[in-house]
């Protein structure tokens, strides 16, 4: 007996030492008094293609479905995606969009065309899903619509009369056509995208080219009974600077925005790394890529600076997320992937950056909203999961038009391969219009806990609550078998003091906190 005491008190004894060996002591100050700029909702904004099972199976199941559904919505999606507080949904593409007509997705669904999905898997696209079902959606979502027009397969004509269709109110041919469709008011459209990488699946063109064609087909784009359309410029893929500069030149004021794509993935070519089995090695390289994004909007923002220092033109992100191997077993077309707790910390780390920059990027979509790449949502069938990445999302959204409050962290740093190097910690903090300031922070060191002490600069609190996102392992997922693997659940390890909080944050955790 004397024994076991002895070897249960070593144990403990050598778990706490080791544990705290463990901590690690980082220090930050929040600057409660300097906020100025509000971080726009639609850095939160999602994007829906007619990719894989996006649409079909995933958001739209159709009125007969045995899958319980609304008008033909996936009720648990539907559900899922309104806790989430959507606030623009970007459709119908992506690549998909530049060879989209949209006359084809509109009336009675039986006479609807098909066509062949060239860009993914060559799947036959019935248009069951269009303009209508779309627009809807965002109506019961309560999100802005972002369009996609198709500049690269598509005319001038075909677009005017697209936004026509959508937004005239009076008793023109379209909006005639959209009441015969059975819709009597125009929707409210906002957004609205002339191509999409058009350097590439959406025209291959080069930045003077497509400058001009971008000059011609918005000119057409009406604003209709006060209808105000927000015109994005196809824009570049992560490091061509030049196609910013280009359009910047080029276009000028004529857009609203321009669109940056940047995705965290390991070359185009080849395997991209599954999303569920990786080392150690490969987690830090993915948080190195994606924090590369900041380096890239810096740039990016700096040549729009030079041409437009009153900030007129906003950055608009309009894809972004991680790329890894599809699914075994699952079409490569399809881009099926799933999405643990790394790809949770690319999320958060990512939104970090985002709020930094919320004077000149206005709007961010992840790609993409359900089954495609880094999803909010995996379905199979009847069955749904939410994914990491879904709880980050929700976590965060109490971010959402709040006031940007600038977060020094004193953060040890790590070298990472291909030359990055990452801080251990990252965070951001806002004050809601209620006055409630939020502080989201994340651990990403996958052995060491943290004691984060924050000075609180500028205000004063009595009490802080909080979530924590964390698993056993950071390769954890959902399934549908076990859907609620990673789920977020009360942070307690916070706590006030004065001016200093501070904060245990275990190794591998993303941690929400109000503060009132
Ligand atoms: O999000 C998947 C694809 O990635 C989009 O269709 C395209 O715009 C990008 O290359």
């Amino acid at each position: 007996m004397r024994r076991k005491i002895l070897f249960f008190t070593l144990i403990a004894t050598f778990s706490i030492v080791n544990c705290q060996l463990l901590t690690g002591q980082t220090t930050a100050t929040l600057h409660a008094d300097q906020g100025q700029q509000i971080i726009p909702k639609e850095i939160y904004g999602q994007f829906a293609e007619h990719l894989g099972s996006c649409i079909y199976g995933g958001l739209w199941v159709g009125e007969n479905s045995d899958i319980p559904n609304t008008n033909g919505y996936r009720t648990d999606v539907l559900n899922a995606l309104k806790a989430l507080k959507v606030p623009v949904l970007r459709w119908p593409g992506g690549c998909f969009a530049d060879e989209y007509h949209w006359m084809d997705g509109i009336g009675p669904k039986e006479n609807r065309p098909k066509m062949v999905n060239n860009n993914w898997g060559g799947t036959i696209e019935d248009n069951s899903f269009g303009t209508n079902e779309f627009l809807n959606l965002c109506e019961l979502l309560g999100s802005e619509p972002y369009i996609s027009g198709n500049v690269g397969s598509g005319t001038v004509e075909e677009m005017a009369k697209w936004v026509e269709y959508m937004t005239s109110e009076g008793d023109s041919p379209m909006a005639r056509l959209r009441r015969q469709n059975g819709r009597d008011h125009a929707w409210k459209v906002k957004y609205f995208g002339v191509g999409n990488e058009s350097w590439g699946c959406g025209g291959s063109m080069r930045p003077e080219y497509y400058s001009d064609i971008y000059r011609r087909y918005s000119t057409y784009c009406r604003n209709y009974d006060g209808n105000r359309l927000f015109k994005i410029a196809s824009g570049a893929s992560d490091y061509d600077y030049n196609w910013t500069k280009v359009l910047m030149e080029n276009v000028g004021r004529r857009m609203d925005g321009i669109s940056l794509h940047y995705y965290t993935v390991l070359g185009w070519n080849g395997s991209k790394g599954s999303a569920t089995n990786f080392t150690d090695e490969d987690f830090y390289w993915t948080l190195g890529k994606c924090r590369e994004i900041e380096t890239v909007i810096q740039r990016h923002i700096a040549i729009m600076d030079f041409y437009d220092p009153g900030k007129n033109v906003a950055l608009m992100l309009d894809e972004w997320g991680t790329w890894w191997d599809v699914e075994p077993g699952t079409n490569p077309g399809h881009l099926f992937q799933q999405n643990s707790l790394r790809d949770a910390f690319v999320a958060s780390l990512t939104f970090d950056i985002f709020h930094k920059y919320t004077d000149r990027l206005k709007m961010a979509n992840i790609a993409q909203v359900v089954n495609v790449l880094q999803s909010m949502i995996l379905t199979n069938g009847k069955q749904m999961t939410l994914t990491p990445t879904y709880h980050v999302f929700r976590m965060y959204n109490v971010h959402q038009d709040a006031t940007y409050l600038p977060l020094d962290i004193q953060a040890a740093t790590q070298e990472v391969r291909d030359r990055r190097t990452i801080p251990m910690l990252s965070g951001t903090a806002s004050r809601d219009q209620q006055g409630k300031v939020h502080i989201s922070l994340s651990n990403v060191d996958l052995k060491q806990a943290q004691e984060v002490t924050i000075n609180l600069q500028g205000m004063n609190a009595k009490k802080v609550t909080g979530e924590i996102l964390t698993s056993a392992n950071i390769s954890d997922h959902n399934t549908f078998d076990k859907p609620e693997q990673v789920k977020p659940t009360t942070f307690s390890g916070a706590t006030i003091n004065g001016n200093t909080l501070t904060v245990k944050l275990p190794a591998k955790s993303i941690v929400t906190l109000e503060l009132q």
